[in-house]
Formats: structure tokens, sequence, C-alpha cells
């Protein structure tokens, strides 16, 4: 199982790969939603380090730090939840950010519903596919580089 948002090719896993933290605050991170931005890594690496086993530590910082350095992940691979928190707020109004050669990055309060109205995700932060070559669609799954989409 890869581990690490460095790696290109994580595997599909549909959900949650892993979580941390307890109920009062939970860290959960989505190998299939993760295109190795970084951002979480500059953002707050006491907490977010690839090279760390686990690469999630929270004791490296406030809980209240990692929630802000969750919410600046532009795809929803990391989200937080347990009641010590309040739950993320949606930005307003939702805006939709086009990525040179890359995907949509949505901000606000999505929902995703596929045939039939049958709703695919609700949620404040994710990646959409512009290039066509996902495999995880609607969602960007960073195969965006391997067939060196240009836009
Ligand atoms: S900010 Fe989100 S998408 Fe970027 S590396 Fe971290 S978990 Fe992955
Ligand atoms: S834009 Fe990233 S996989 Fe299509």
């Amino acid at each position: 199982m890869v581990e690490d948002p460095a790696q290109a090719g994580a595997p599909r896993t549909g959900g949650v790969t892993r979580s941390y933290g307890d109920a009062g605050f939970r860290v959960l991170w989505d190998a299939t939603r993760c295109i190795h931005t970084g951002i979480c890594l500059r953002r707050l690496p006491e907490v977010f380090d690839v090279n760390a086993r686990p690469w999630v530590r929270l004791d490296g910082a406030s809980e209240e730090a990692v929630a802000e350095a969750i919410r600046a992940c532009p795809t929803g691979a990391l989200r937080y939840d347990g009641d010590r928190l309040p739950p993320e707020a949606a930005d307003e109004p939702t805006t939709v950010t086009v990525r040179p050669n890359g995907p949509f990055y949505v901000r606000g309060r999505i929902r995703i519903q596929g045939r039939a109205g049958a709703v695919i995700a609700e949620e404040n932060r994710v990646a959409l596919c512009r290039c066509g070559a996902s495999q995880n669609k609607p969602f960007c799954d960073n195969s965006h580089q391997l067939v060196q989409f240009r836009d």
C-alpha cells in the first residue's frame, strides 16, 4: 500500500486509505484523491512528512493548526472530523480555479451528481479532471501528468 502522497500512481482504494487520531479529532486521508501537490507538506512539515511513518504525526502541532493545513488541501484528499473542533465550513462564494495543464480546483458547497441524480460526493473541496484521462473520474488522479496534458 502506497502511503506517500509524493508518489505517483497511488492505488485506487475508493475511500479513506488511512485515518489518524481519535474520535475527538481524526485526520482522514484518501489516496485516491491525493494528487501530490505537496501543499500539506509545505504548510505543516511538523505534522505531514512523507519520510516519517506514519506520515501524519498529530503531536507536531495544535489541532487547530492541523485543521487549517487540511483546509488548504485542494483535492479533499485530507479531511478531518471529531467533536473537538467545529466541522469545516465551506468557502463562500464557491470558486472554480483552472490549474495550468491540470484539473479544476473547486471550493465551496459542492454536490456532485451522477446518472439519475445519484449523489457521488458532497464536499467542500475537490479537484475535477479536465484532461479526460483520470481513472477516478470525475476526480483528478494526476493522470494529466502521465498523458502530458496541455491546455
Ligand atoms: S495537500 Fe492534499 S492533494 Fe496535496 S499532497 Fe497533501 S493530501 Fe495530497
Ligand atoms: S486533470 Fe488530472 S487526471 Fe485529468
